[in-house]
């Protein structure tokens, strides 16, 4: 099974620069770039951010741009999200999809929402985590391996920039990662940039590119420490019981 993560799009309803960057371009690139180089996937996750200022705008233009792809779509929404806003936009068309738990060939893919609306950093309430250890524990029992998959991430990367905003409480999520061998993958978004950190003896963090632009891996500023000519997507090739995961810079 072949993934592809596209995420913390920021695109914005009036044009204007994120960053110094045009991030509607930069997210009509990675598309037709997955286009043109013919890659091939079963799905598209998308991990959050997708709208800078959570507008109708923002996401009409990301469902049409994405729907060139006529693949299914995972969402989840990030902090700079309208969640409201981004479900409504998305909702008339099927292949855009709301992640909460999939089961395709041998992985169970789980989608917790850690955002708190008008909050940077995330938490994951009681009510997420207690979802989480159902669809876990169910997962185990079917002898189904696990992907989670959050907007933030719940340690920290070693970013000040990002370090600042993590899931406050994600030792509860770390924990339930390393007491469950069949859970292989967290996926997130948020850090605009890639890393790779294990969690317990099975299980990684994985973080995907932005595809507009990312934070210096020992970035603090956010107006100066920006790097502006790397953006591009993450992509995941799942076996029965492994994955490797790939780096898609786009010149
Ligand atoms: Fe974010």
């Amino acid at each position: 099974m072949k993934i592809i993560q596209i995420s913390d799009c920021h695109i914005k309803n009036d044009n204007s620069l994120v960053y110094g960057v045009n991030s509607k371009q930069r997210l009509y690139d990675v598309i037709n770039n997955i286009l043109f180089s013919k890659i091939e996937f079963d799905f598209i996750l998308l991990t959050g951010d997708i709208s800078d200022d959570g507008s109708i705008e923002s996401y009409a233009y990301v469902k049409n741009i994405l729907s060139k792809l006529n693949k299914k779509i995972y969402f989840i929404n990030g902090n700079h999200d309208l969640k409201s806003n981004l479900i409504s936009t998305f909702s008339d068309n099927q292949m855009f999809i709301n992640l909460d738990e999939i089961l395709i060939e041998n992985w169970v893919f789980i989608g917790l929402d850690s955002c708190i609306e008008g909050k940077d950093f995330g938490n994951l309430s009681d009510s997420e985590l207690k979802k989480a250890e159902i669809i876990i524990d169910k997962a185990k029992k079917l002898n189904k391996n696990c992907v989670i998959i959050t907007h933030h991430h719940p340690l920290l990367v070693g970013t000040p920039l990002i370090d600042d905003c993590p899931i406050m409480n994600g030792s509860n999520l770390v924990n339930l990662i390393e007491k469950n061998n069949h859970i292989k993958l967290l996926i997130t978004g948020h850090v605009h940039n890639r890393y790779s950190i294990r969690i317990g003896n099975n299980a990684f963090l994985e973080t995907g590119f932005s595809s507009f632009a990312q934070f210096q891996y020992t970035g603090s500023n956010e107006l100066t420490d920006i790097d502006k000519d790397n953006f591009g997507y993450t992509y995941y090739d799942l076996s029965e019981n492994s994955y490797k995961c790939y780096s898609i810079l786009i010149d």
